[in-house]
């Protein structure tokens, strides 16, 4: 088969076979296809779509396209959790220990930040001593009796993904929903997992700014897993405004621990119940997402989740006592606070704005090459919705650079205002999407007044 028939098939709209898709993918992989086919291929895609028995090839192609993780020696279903990626989202520091507590299996390979979003691996590594470099057969033992591992990527994992994406990038395809559904799922699948729970944010800081294409995206990759044998539920949150309050590396892990500890009720704690609820319900621990969910307080609140987290730190190399000193993190040389203007009421603008105030203090990377400052950061004192009164604190700067700070006092001005009118604070869940249809765990228990 000749790539230009390819080519002209789905530019003309019609459904490629498996065999097609696999040859493309394939030949692109081992530089047999070229950029400009391969690129025309996704301009095609771009405006032709793809179905789902074409989408669910491609991303079955991309994940065996290199190394794929075996976790068979882990007893249990596996159950990963994925999140398109948000500002001061700090979920999975708390879900990992709060499902490994449950005692569902947590084989977790994790990121590092990239632009205005921060990486798990960075945040982890804010605590002296911590690695997330571990050897398979360290990684599978640590799970087998903890529950719960922690690393960094490692091997070469979907370099069909790698090479594509970048591609995309240049090339203006990368807001495609089939190509961006199949290579997200792919990454999962390739780490291993059987089933999986996605939040697909929505909103200023996140990489969907709307909701309805948000719900598509988490529709379209429902489907894939239902299609490829991975149970995936959806949850589509609200990325108007950062998910906790603090954005930077240690920052996020302190208020990781706080919201362990207890101290912290709010959006960040009740995602991570919610979704750590699902991976429960997927992973067979429990029938109904209440029972998941009335698990899951339990432990955090009796501090077992807490012990879990030092459970962890300490099998990899880290000092397990910053749970109970958080001093122990690295601390910024300076802080600045900044302060209402007037009286009135918060509201958010943008959220992804305030990561990239965040980075540019030096919390995030500009380029896959920057260095960061695992110190700096912000935290947010006040979120959309509040009433505030003029000199009362709205955010804290941590930083360590002077220079830094007319540029990022210049960014916070334009991402937050205080109005008049009173306005309402910010829903965190828009909809629940399972392999069943969509659901609201809003009627099924009452959280709180984020879950409107
Ligand atoms: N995130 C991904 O991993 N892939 C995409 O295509 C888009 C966002
Ligand atoms: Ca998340």
């Amino acid at each position: 088969m000749r790539v230009v028939d390819l080519i002209v098939k789905k530019r003309n709209g019609l459904a490629l076979t498996g065999e097609e898709i696999a040859a493309l993918i394939r030949g692109y992989t081992a530089g047999n296809v070229t950029d400009y086919q391969m690129a025309a291929f996704c301009m095609a895609v771009y405006f032709q779509g793809m179905d789902l028995e074409e989408t669910s090839h491609l991303t079955m192609t991309m994940a065996n396209s290199g190394d794929t993780v075996d976790l068979s020696e882990i007893p249990g279903i596996k159950v990963d959790k994925h999140s398109t990626g948000g500002v001061g989202d700090t979920v999975s520091l708390i879900l990992g220990p709060l499902v490994a507590a449950a005692g569902v299996p947590v084989a977790k390979m994790s990121g590092r930040g990239l632009g205005h979003t921060g990486g798990t691996i960075d945040k982890l590594e804010s605590i002296p001593g911590f690695t997330a470099t571990l050897g398979r057969e360290e990684f599978i033992k640590q799970v087998n009796n903890l529950h719960l591992a922690v690393v960094g990527q490692s091997g070469n994992l979907v370099p069909a993904d790698k090479k594509l994406y970048a591609l995309r990038d240049v090339t203006g395809t990368v807001d495609s929903l089939p190509l961006i559904a199949s290579s997200i799922m792919s990454k999962k699948i390739a780490a291993g997992c059987q089933a999986m729970v996605l939040d697909v944010k929505a909103g200023s800081g996140a990489f969907m700014k709307n909701v309805n294409d948000s719900i598509k995206l988490a529709e379209t990759m429902v489907s894939i897993g239902k299609k490829v044998g991975r149970e995936t539920v959806a949850v589509v949150s609200q990325m108007d405004e950062p998910l906790g309050n603090a954005i930077g590396n240690a920052l996020e892990v302190e208020e990781a621990i706080l919201t362990l500890q207890g101290h912290r009720p709010g959006p960040l704690r009740d995602l991570s119940l919610l979704l750590g609820a699902y991976m429960l319900k997927l992973g067979k621990k429990v029938n109904t997402l209440e029972e998941g969910h009335e698990l899951l307080t339990k432990l955090l609140d009796s501090g077992e989740v807490l012990q879990k987290l030092a459970q962890m730190i300490e099998a990899q190399g880290g000092n397990p006592e910053v749970i109970n000193d958080l001093s122990l993190l690295p601390q910024a040389r300076w802080k600045k606070e900044i302060t209402s203007w007037k009286d009135g009421y918060v509201k958010i603008k943008d959220a992804q704005n305030l990561g990239l105030a965040a980075m540019l203090l030096g919390a995030g990377r500009e380029t896959k090459e920057s260095t960061i400052d695992l110190a700096v950061g912000l935290k947010l004192h006040q979120k959309t919705g509040a009433q505030v009164k003029k000199g009362q604190p709205l955010v804290t700067l941590y930083y360590n650079d002077e220079d830094k700070i007319p540029g990022v006092l210049k960014i916070i001005k334009e991402s937050l205002t205080i109005t008049e009118k009173r306005i309402a604070s910010l829903p965190l869940i828009h909809e629940v999407i399972t392999c069943q249809g969509r659901e609201n765990p809003g009627k099924l228990f009452t959280l709180n007044e984020h879950f409107v």
